[in-house]
């Protein structure tokens, strides 16, 4: 297995639950390092870059619009094999095919407030860490 990086978004509704400690210990629970990490209020231009590639799909306004409404915990987390681990502890995009015990099962009430985001490749992991934090703010040991 690889050492690998992901980017990780607490999304709205999960920071207004008030669960970021929680998913942070089944971060750390599943053998990943939190790297970087900064708690921000998104623009409107910041969000629409980050789901640039999603901007032709039917949910693309609400899904920016979601991602506007309150402040977002992000993180780059490091670990063995950090992309898949990650994708697994978040669970089904929906929450409502999400296996029980996963981050969308046990947070998330709906497939538009799904709690959290989660890089999806290696490529894409790599321009979405740059995309919130330079070199300098990344913590790797
Ligand atoms: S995924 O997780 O990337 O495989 O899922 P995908 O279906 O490609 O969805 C891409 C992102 O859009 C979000 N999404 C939605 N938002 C609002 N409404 C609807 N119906 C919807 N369907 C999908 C989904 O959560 C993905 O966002 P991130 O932040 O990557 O999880």
């Amino acid at each position: 297995m690889a050492l690998e990086r992901t980017l990780s978004i607490i999304k709205p509704d999960a920071v207004a639950k008030n669960v970021i400690g929680q998913i942070y210990t089944r971060f750390e629970n599943a053998g990943l390092q939190v790297i970087a990490a900064k708690m921000k209020q998104l623009t409107r231009e910041e969000a629409e870059g980050f789901y640039a590639v999603h901007k032709e799909r039917p949910f693309f306004n609400a899904l920016v619009e979601f991602m506007i409404s309150g402040p977002v915990m992000i993180q780059a987390l490091e670990g063995e094999n950090a992309i898949a681990t990650n994708r697994d502890l978040m669970g089904a995009t929906n929450p409502k095919d999400a296996a029980a015990g996963t981050i969308r099962a046990d947070f998330a009430d709906s497939i538009d407030a799904n709690a959290v985001h989660g890089s999806d490749a290696a490529e894409t992991a790599k321009v979405e860490i740059a995309y919130f934090f330079s070199d300098a703010e990344i913590c790797s040991r």
